[in-house]
């Protein structure tokens, strides 16, 4: 395993409970999902809500563990790891979600929840101190403000905070879902530029999650899209942006204000469309591609096979039957 992070495989469902367990009831929120993060690059996921973001970076850093499938860290195999291993572990991966309200004890000050996780590390009192002043600063919040509680702070300040307390643990991954869904615009904007700020002054590698595609845009160097617990395409950040290919990064695409056309998209779409029309409803029990229902282009082949994701050139990948068809 050559890349900082490799994920292979992986696969999150979620079975009933009690007499319902293991029913057909079951949600398969991540499906065979596979990708690299290169050391101290942004690997960014793109979905729409409900698509299985925070299911797929929970499985990836064994916060609820994946139903099958590897997750390897700089050479390390998480499943292979004892619990006592894989908490220690952990301190190098950390993880800052959306809402930085529920992050934060409303009734420990700030610098209490940001010692909190060092107490484990065994570090002195002095150690703990210097950390958490060094982490505020590098945060933009003064450090003198440290005995004040959350509700003290607006949530642009509360989401530096949280970041902070990620930052204590001295990790080298940072996964970061959805980090400015939850903030004002005009907050979300500093947010980003101190999460690159920190990037190159840390050396830190990111998977950033967003359902904005012009927000991962911004701050990764590689994408991929995920549809219903699937990758649908993937590249880096140019191939994708400069020549989105799969119907649903079209429609993502789509949705980003001055980007409503693009030669790639009128090329695959116009005459695909007219020619599949017709019922579009998947067969039940086949294998179909998951995005049949809403695209636009879908045809028969499409209700009889499940597409992979295949090599379009370089490193862009495209999951889509009559996209591997015509290359
Ligand atoms: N603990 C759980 N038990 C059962 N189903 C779950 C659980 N967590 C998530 N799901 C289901 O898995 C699917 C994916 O959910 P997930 O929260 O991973 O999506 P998401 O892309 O992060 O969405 P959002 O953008 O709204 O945060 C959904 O159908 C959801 O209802
Ligand atoms: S495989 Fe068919 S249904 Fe799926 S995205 Fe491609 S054209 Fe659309
Ligand atoms: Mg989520």
């Amino acid at each position: 395993m050559n890349r900082f992070v490799e994920i292979v495989n992986l696969e999150k469902t979620y079975y009933g409970h009690g007499f319902f367990k293991r029913s057909k009831n079951a949600v398969k929120a991540v499906d065979r999902v596979s990708f690299g993060i290169e050391k101290k690059s942004v690997y960014g996921l793109v979905g729409e809500s409900g698509c299985g973001k925070t299911s797929l970076v929970r499985s990836v850093l064994y916060l609820d563990p994946p139903t099958d499938g590897e997750v390897w860290v700089d050479n390390t195999l998480l499943g292979g790891l004892k619990a006592t291993e894989l908490r220690s572990f952990r301190r190098r991966m950390q993880i800052v979600f959306q809402d930085p309200n529920s992050a934060l004890n409303p009734k420990m000050n700030i610098q209490d929840s940001l010692e909190e996780g060092l107490f484990n590390r065994g570090l002195d009192n002095s150690r703990r101190k210097e950390l958490v002043t060094r982490m505020l600063d590098l945060v933009g919040i003064s450090p003198s403000h440290s005995t004040r509680y959350p509700h003290e702070f607006s949530g642009g300040q509360k989401q530096r905070i949280v970041i902070a307390r990620a930052l204590c643990m001295e990790p080298d991954f940072l996964v970061l879902d959805e980090p400015v869904s939850n903030l004002d615009v005009s907050i979300q904007a500093q947010i980003i530029n101190l999460l690159q700020d920190l990037k190159s002054e840390l050396g830190l590698t990111y998977l950033f999650i967003s359902h904005d595609l012009n927000l991962v845009a911004y701050l990764s160097d590689q994408i991929a899209v995920m549809y219903k617990g699937r990758l649908v395409e993937t590249g880096s950040t140019d191939e994708i942006m400069g020549h989105p290919m799969h119907p649903y990064t079209l429609k993502l695409f789509s949705s980003i204000p001055g980007m409503q056309t693009t030669p790639a998209a009128d090329d695959f779409t116009a005459p695909e469309a007219a020619a599949s029309g017709g019922d579009k409803k998947p067969l039940e029990g086949a294998n179909v591609c998951s995005y049949c229902d809403p695209c636009p282009m879908a045809g028969q082949e499409c209700r009889g096979q499940e597409p992979q994701l295949e090599t379009i050139d370089g490193s862009h990948k495209v999951a889509c039957l009559k996209l591997a068809n015509h290359n």
